[in-house]
Order: structure tokens, then C-alpha cells, then sequence
């Protein structure tokens, strides 16, 4: 979705081209509603960088509060970057989105009115999901059966499951108070650390040697029934467990579309690029997710100050939150679980339809 440069080169040999959006379809429809409001009213979004204000955004039934806009919609040396995306998409001659219409019926009319130009037809084809194959490498196949052993041993959506990303990892104190959350909650956990890279650093988290560098004293004995510490984290497989009753997660997109597609309600806690965006899409429009705090930005890349701490009451009411058995979040998951099964099952779900008709499209433009 960043390579729009490539459209040169189909114009160039006389190609029509398409692109792939692997985030959801009210991103997409933000990007557009943004540039368009930049081209015709001039409107400056970096204006909004640590603001109190909302922006009202057609896609949404709720007005979005500047703080849980993306970085690189806030950040001045960014903004430009994704409203020229976002030009550059209109001449497309269609957008593939990883997501499905029944859980975004909001951003898919605002994205199919002519009220925001010459959009290009949208086709959401999703979830699209790598279902197989995670663990499964020879390197981490023994880390993968220890996990699902450790899981098989656990009663039916007891654990909760706290997992960032391939780029997520906290500070030493962000970590203790995660610690002292989960011990107080009591509830069962497996939690996926991992060890941020020096400040500035692009490369991704690496595993702990020993977790007892980062934890709480005496933690790993305190909770060794209850618990269970890892680094890399076979994250399909574990959210497909039925031992999983909740997953606390930084809601990148491809995260919250496996928790979506095994029915697993949503603690959002995000840290970078959309996330905040995602984690409020969930929370306040959809009701599929509880908060642990939405608006959360931690991106090193972009030399945002240190955020502050969250602190261990405020995790804790979260995963109790999340945990809850009988709550509206846990049985919306549930609806919405089936959905996107449907969306995307072979005749006449959504999703497969609208591959299909894509299909056509790109036949009928062959040159
Ligand atoms: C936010 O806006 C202020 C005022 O325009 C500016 O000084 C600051 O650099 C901006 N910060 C970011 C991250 O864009
Ligand atoms: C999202 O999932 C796809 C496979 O389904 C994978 O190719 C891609 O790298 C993932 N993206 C991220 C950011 O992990």
C-alpha cells in the first residue's frame, strides 16, 4: 500500500493497476476524507498534533479525538506523505481491503458516495488471513509444543493472552506494572515479552534471556501456577485455543482480524502507525474491545517522547474488563466471529463475491 511510485512504472508499459490496502476500509476512507479536506479547504491535520479537539469524520458514527490519530497523520514530516498516497490511489483502477463489509458498513458507504470524488471502485476481500503454518518451522517447533501443552492443561477461556505485535515491547516500568496488573487480577495468563532495542533503533524486539531481568521479585514463583512466560509467540495458534478467553493487543490490523475470526474479545492497548485509530474503531464504534488506554503512542521511529506509564490499576481493570464471562464485548465477538467466516465461505459469502466481481473487473480492463 506505500508502493504507489509503482503506478508510474504501469502507466509507463500501459497497465492498469490496483492496490492492496492490508489495513481496514475506514483507514482507507480517512486518507481520502483528509485529502480531500487538505485540497479543497486547505484544512492542515499536523494542526491537530497534540490537540483536544475531535475530528468529525464522515466514515464514523463517533466524532475521533486527536489523540488516537495516527502519528503519520500528526506529525508535519508525515502528513504529506499520506495525503500523496492517498492522490495517488485515485488513479488506481481498484482497492482490494483486508477487511469485510459487515463489520465496516460505516467507512464502506462513506468510501462508495460520490460526496468524497473520484474514488476508485472498492472491493473488501476479507479477512485474509495466514491460518496455517505458524510454529511450525523447525527452529520454534519446540517452543510451539510447549505452548499448546501448557494451553491444553488450562479450562476453556480462562487465560488471558498479551501479545504486541512483531514491534511491540515496553520499558522496564511499563513491564512491572503489567506484572503487578496480572498478579492482581488473578486471572491465568500467557504473556509474550520481549526486549525493546536501544531508543532510535528500526530493528524489532528481541527475546529476554532470562525474564527475571525485567519482572517483579519472587513474580515468576508467585504466578508459576497460573502463568506463562514466552518471547516469540505463535499467535494463531494460540488465539485458536479454546483455553483463550481474552487477548490484550496493540489492534494492528492483522492481529485484530485473527482475534476476530476465533472469537476472542479485545483488550486494546496500541502502540504505533494505525493502531490507535484501530483501537478506537473497536472500542467506541464496533463495542468489540474494552480499553487498557486508547490513545497510547509509543514509536521511537518518530522520536515521540517517552510515553507515560499506565499504570497497574488501570491494566488491571482492563483484563478484569476483558475477562468478564457473560459481557456484551464477549458476545458481539461472537457475532462478528461468524461474519467474517460467512464474508469470506465459498458463493455467496461477501467478501468472495467481491473478489469476484474484482475479478471481472481487471478481465474487462485487460489492454
Ligand atoms: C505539533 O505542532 C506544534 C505547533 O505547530 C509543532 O511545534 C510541533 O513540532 C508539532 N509536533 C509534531 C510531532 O508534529
Ligand atoms: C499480516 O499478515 C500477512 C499474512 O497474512 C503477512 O504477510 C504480513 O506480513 C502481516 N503484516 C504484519 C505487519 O505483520
Amino acid at each position: 500500500m506505500f508502493c504507489t511510485p509503482m503506478i508510474d512504472l504501469a502507466t509507463e508499459f500501459g497497465v492498469p493497476s490496483y492496490a492492496f490496502f492490508t489495513t481496514n476500509l475506514a483507514f482507507l476512507a480517512l486518507m481520502f476524507h483528509l485529502q480531500t479536506q487538505r485540497d479543497e479547504q486547505n484544512m492542515d491535520t499536523s494542526k491537530l498534533n497534540d490537540s483536544d479537539s475531535e475530528l468529525h469524520f464522515p466514515g464514523f458514527v463517533n466524532p475521533i479525538p486527536a489523540k488516537v490519530l495516527p502519528t503519520v497523520i500528526v506529525h508535519k514530516d508525515c502528513t504529506p506523505v499520506i495525503i500523496d498516497i492517498a492522490r495517488r490511489f485515485r488513479e488506481t483502477k481498484g482497492i482490494l481491503v483486508n477487511s469485510f463489509m459487515e463489520i465496516e458498513s460505516h467507512p464502506l458507504e462513506f468510501l462508495s458516495q460520490s460526496q468524497v470524488g473520484n474514488i476508485p471502485p472498492i472491493f473488501p476481500v476479507g479477512p485474509i488471513l495466514n491460518l496455517k503454518g505458524d510454529g511450525h518451522d523447525e527452529s520454534s517447533s519446540g517452543e510451539f509444543d510447549v505452548i499448546m501443552q501448557w494451553l491444553d492443561n488450562q479450562p476453556p477461556s480462562s487465560v488471558v493472552f498479551l501479545c504486541f505485535g512483531s514491534m511491540g515491547s515496553f520499558s522496564e516500568d511499563q513491564v512491572q506494572e503489567i506484572a503487578y496488573a496480572l498478579e492482581q487480577s488473578g486471572h491465568r495468563f500467557l504473556w509474550s515479552l520481549r526486549k525493546p532495542q536501544p531508543k532510535g533503533a528500526m530493528s524489532p524486539p528481541t527475546d529476554y534471556s532470562n525474564f527475571e531481568e525485567v519482572l517483579p521479585e519472587g513474580f515468576l514463583e508467585r504466578t508459576a501456577e497460573v502463568g506463562k512466560m514466552i518471547g516469540w509467540a505463535p499467535q494463531v495458534s494460540v488465539l485458536a485455543h479454546p483455553a483463550i478467553g481474552g487477548f490484550v493487543s496493540h489492534c494492528g490490523w492483522n492481529s485484530t482480524l485473527e482475534s476476530i475470526w476465533f472469537g476472542v474479545p479485545i483488550a486494546a492497548w496500541p502502540l504505533y502507525a494505525e493502531q490507535q485509530f484501530n483501537a478506537f474503531q473497536m472500542v467506541r464504534e464496533l463495542g468489540l474491545a474494552v480499553e487498557i488506554k486508547m490513545d497510547y503512542k509509543s514509536d521511537s521511529r518518530l522520536e515521540i517522547k517517552e510515553p507515560p506509564i499506565v499504570t497497574a490499576e488501570e491494566i488491571k481493570r482492563g483484563i478484569v474488563g476483558l475477562m468478564e464471562p457473560q459481557s456484551d464485548v464477549r458476545k458481539k465477538m461472537k457475532v462478528i466471529s461468524e461474519k467474517s467466516r460467512k464474508a469470506s465461505a465459498k458463493g455467496g459469502g461477501s467478501s468472495y463475491s467481491s473478489l469476484r466481481d474484482f475479478i471481472s473487473l481487471v478481465l474487462g480492463n485487460m489492454p
